[in-house]
């Protein structure tokens, strides 16, 4: 559509709106009873978030979308007067005329309270180096705890497999995370199979970032680890645009108070021929390269010297049946994984929440996750301090499944 007749059309609607008039228009040709009610939601620009990403003492990632292409920023500070402005550049151009904003705040000072809003101002149009631009909409402000740089103690919310059903996210949440009105989690992180197949950009916004919006990811961090479900579907390659990771990829560590959480991506489940993934898939090579990442990764003072490390994968290399991902997972990853003190795993995948010891395979415990529906669900919390490590495992009836507390190796 050009943007004279977009612009006609809003213009027309913002009248129509304010007069009151929208449920009086007949559906016509020209603009059906449907048109005008989504023109009329989209007339706002913005549009999902802001939700945080990256979350660590030294910088944050904000991101939200906009209904139309805009240029956006996040106005920042500790006081109410949010002082400092941070956008994203790449190769000398400031990010612009795009609907998928990530901006990064670093540095940081730790262990401020921040507070920040998001701005975004469309572009109506570009002729050459013209920039048309139209009026700016501005976020309410919303409040972030910069993690110290020393962090004594976290605690993060872990679901996995909740498989589209969104209400998942704050029944469980309201459930489970909150010691009184205190809210008792860090970070949330997803554990893999958000979705059944990513098949839209509004599936990604709809049924996943704004009912985590609507709860805690303006103030509070989320964590999205790939599962074999997100893989398939035609907006699957979308879903890199919509987080923010410490090295631009699915797999990768980070650190939150005395833990180093290592993220690996178990890809899909089946072989790389099989037909459901139409010739396109390459995860036998996806995860040799992660192998070679993660030997390199573990030889890092700052890996061994983790108070803790906790693995997240969503297909857990063993107990997880015996199709191609799972013992690939096991070939590529086991006996690096022996070698790397790790803590604790939790995965998912398997829709059957379950502890494990450690065994003659792995010589770490691991807890695997429930399934979607009501009844079979779980959420995992972690909370670690100084003195231990405790992972809880909650069914949604509220029994607790298993309680495994973990102290310092060393
Ligand atoms: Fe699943």
């Amino acid at each position: 559509m050009k943007n004279s007749t977009r612009q006609d059309r809003r213009d027309f609607l913002d009248k129509i709106t304010k007069l009151g008039m929208l449920s009086f228009l007949p559906a016509s040709p020209l603009l059906s009873s449907k048109e005008v009610a989504i023109s009329a939601k989209s007339n706002k620009l913005l549009e999902v978030g802001p939700y945080l990403q990256n979350l660590s003492s030294e910088g944050i990632t904000v991101m939200w979308t906009t209904t139309r292409n805009s240029f956006s920023w996040v106005e920042y500070g500790q006081s109410a007067f949010l002082h400092k402005k941070a956008f994203e550049y790449v190769g000398g151009l400031i990010q612009a005329n795009n609907r998928i904003h990530r901006v990064r705040i670093q540095p940081l000072e730790p262990g401020v309270r921040l507070k920040y809003r998001i701005v975004s101002v469309e572009i109506l149009d570009v002729k050459g180096s013209q920039y048309e631009f139209g009026e700016p909409e501005i976020g309410p402000i919303h409040e972030v705890a910069v993690p110290p740089k020393d962090e004594k103690s976290v605690r993060v919310a872990i679901f996995n497999d909740h498989h589209e059903i969104e209400s998942t996210i704050p029944e469980l949440l309201y459930r489970f995370g909150y010691q009184g009105n205190h809210q008792d989690f860090d970070v949330v992180v997803f554990n893999g199979d958000v979705f059944n197949n990513t098949n839209s950009e509004t599936q990604i916004k709809d049924q996943f970032i704004t009912p985590c919006v609507n709860v805690f990811a303006s103030h509070t961090p989320l964590v999205f680890v790939q599962g074999n479900h997100e893989v398939r579907g035609a907006a699957a390659r979308m879903l890199p645009q919509y987080f923010d990771f410490p090295t631009g990829k699915f797999y990768h560590t980070f650190d939150r108070g005395p833990v180093k959480f290592l993220v690996l991506d178990a890809g899909e489940d089946k072989a790389d021929e099989n037909w459901e993934y139409g010739g396109l898939a390459a995860f036998d090579r996806y995860r040799a390269e992660q192998r070679a990442w993660l030997e390199a990764e573990i030889q890092k003072d700052s890996f061994k010297n983790a108070k803790y490390r906790v693995l997240l994968i969503h297909i857990s290399p063993w107990h997880s049946g015996t199709w191609h991902g799972t013992l690939h997972c096991r070939e590529m990853f086991g006996d690096l994984l022996n070698q790397a003190d790790i803590d604790v795993q939790i995965s998912g995948h398997t829709h059957r929440y379950k502890y494990h010891e450690p065994d003659e395979d792995h010589n770490f415990p691991i807890f695997i996750g429930g399934g979607p529906q009501k009844g079979r669900r779980t959420l995992i919390k972690l909370h670690a301090n100084q003195k231990q490590l405790k992972v809880k495992m909650l069914a949604d009836s509220g029994a607790l499944v298993k309680e495994k507390i973990i102290t310092p190796k060393a």
